[in-house]
Formats: structure tokens, sequence, C-alpha cells
């Protein structure tokens, strides 16, 4: 039996990234209609542009890191390919979703690069008993209810060290953009829900927090990915020495915390 050309490719070993289109080829096949958690149209460009924020953060092959509902692998696809073997985790509640995202990874690199993932719901950071040198979460305090921001902080506390870099985009409240969330639980989709939705964060609760726990909070003005805002929280006690440049020569930021 013939294999029809856009399935031909899972015969063949490859280690290296294919190119933008072809994944996102790839992507629609395997999504078909499904809404995935991102915006199928600009899967390939968004996943590179991930790794590509990253790496102006100072993300090297060697890095360890950590992506936070990391959902059919978007940003993972590229991180996996360009980090070292073993470097990449990710954590994702929705199984259907990090298989679909594995599917899409060449044959022989799950072995080669050994990606690890767990599906807990609870944003138990630790599960992999390693410290990262870099976290990212995208678009995941756009559905968080605040008790979930709060664990997940707890949480980063354990697995971050000095030199951490942790980036995070959500979408701000105010006047003029819409109420601060005040809900219990995950609004968007997910492993428990299939309703369509963002919501939006109060910026000030968000630097307490992060200030609560010695956490200093720059905002990455510069960086529009996704059309969110980013915030790079790293531990406020860090030594300027400790701390990687944040590479956009254009993006001041603000240090507010
Ligand atoms: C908007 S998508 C973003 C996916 C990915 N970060 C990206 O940028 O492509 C949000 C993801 O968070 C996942 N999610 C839902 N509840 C979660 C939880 N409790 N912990 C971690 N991820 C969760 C969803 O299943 C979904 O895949």
């Amino acid at each position: 039996m013939k294999l029809p050309t856009h399935l031909l490719w899972r015969l063949r070993r490859r280690t290296v990234p294919v190119g933008p289109e072809e994944l996102q080829r790839r992507f629609e096949f395997e999504a078909g209609d499904a809404f995935q958690g991102v915006p199928t149209a600009t899967f390939a460009a968004g996943g590179l542009a991930q790794l590509k924020a990253l790496r102006d953060l100072g993300l090297e092959p060697r890095s360890k890191l950590l992506d936070v509902g990391c959902g059919v692998l978007r940003g993972g696809y590229w991180a996996i390919h360009f980090l070292n073997p073993g470097c990449y985790f990710g954590v994702e509640p929705h199984d259907g979703r990090l298989a679909l995202g594995q599917r899409l990874l060449e044959p022989g690199v799950v072995e080669t690069k050994r990606p690890r993932f767990d599906t807990n719901p609870d944003f138990d950071l630790t599960v992999f008993a390693q410290t990262f040198d870099f976290v990212i979460a995208d678009s995941i305090w756009t559905h968080a209810a605040k008790r979930q921001i709060e664990a997940m902080l707890d949480s980063l506390l354990k697995v971050i060290h000095q030199r951490s870099v942790v980036l995070v985009s959500y979408l701000p409240s105010g006047p003029d953009l819409g109420p601060d969330y005040r809900g219990s639980k995950w609004f968007g989709t997910s492993h428990e829900s299939d309703v369509i939705g963002v919501i939006r964060q109060d910026l000030g609760w968000l630097l307490d927090q992060c200030s609560r726990r010695d956490l200093a909070v720059q905002q990455l003005t510069a960086l529009t990915l996704d059309e969110q805002s980013w915030l790079c929280i790293r531990r406020a006690q860090a030594r300027s020495g400790d701390r990687p440049e944040v590479a956009a020569s254009d993006d001041v930021g603000k240090l507010t915390g």
C-alpha cells in the first residue's frame, strides 16, 4: 500500500527540524478542525517566536527549559530540536494535546533528545526533581485562576536558581481593557473544558504576588508575542552579575519588583 505524501515523512528518521511551512502543514493535518488551544494559522511561526524570545534572553543548547502548559508543543517542537538531549521538560494536563505534539516530532527525536513530560494539573513544577535555567508559560496566566497562579509561583520557588529566567505572558486588566479575573477555575479550553476564552489579570496583583515571594519582575514591553504582555521574573536577590542580559536591545523593560 502506498502512503499518502503527507504521511511519508513518518518513515524518515530526521533529527533536525523541518522548516516552518512543513511543520505548519503537519500541524494542520493532525489538528483537523479541532481547536488545539492555540491559533492554527500561526502555529509554526508562533512557536518559532517563542524560541527566539527565549534565545534573546540567553537560552543556550545546554540550558534546562521548563514549558508550563506546553500544549501541542507549539514552542516545544523548536525547543526540543534546539536543546541538548535531556534539557526540555513540559507540563500539560491535556494528554491528547501532548500526544498530538509528540506526533509532530520526527521519528527518533524523542529517543535522541529525551524530552520529558508530565500531566499534573496542579502546577506542581517539582515533578521532574530538577531545577531549570529557563521557564516559559505562554498563554497560561491568560486562562488561570488566581489560586493557580499562586500555586505556580509557590512551586516555581522550588525549581529556579539564582540565574533562572521565567518568561510569562498575560493580558492586563484595566478600565479600557476588561475586568480582572476573580473566578476560581481555569477559563478556556483544557483537559476539563471545551469552552474557548481568555481572561485578564491585574498587573498590580501579579507584582504583589511576585514581591511576596522575593521575585523581581521586568515588563518586556518590546515583546509582543501572541499579542500579549510579557513578564520576565527572576529571584529578587540575584546579584546583578548573576543575571543574563535581556538581549533585545530595544527592550529597556522596567524593574518593578
Ligand atoms: C492557550 S494554551 C497554550 C499552550 C502553549 N503554552 C503554547 O503557547 O502553545 C494553554 C494550555 O494550558 C493547558 N492547561 C490547562 N490547565 C492547565 C494546568 N492546570 N496546568 C498546566 N497547563 C494547563 C491547556 O490544556 C493548554 O494546552
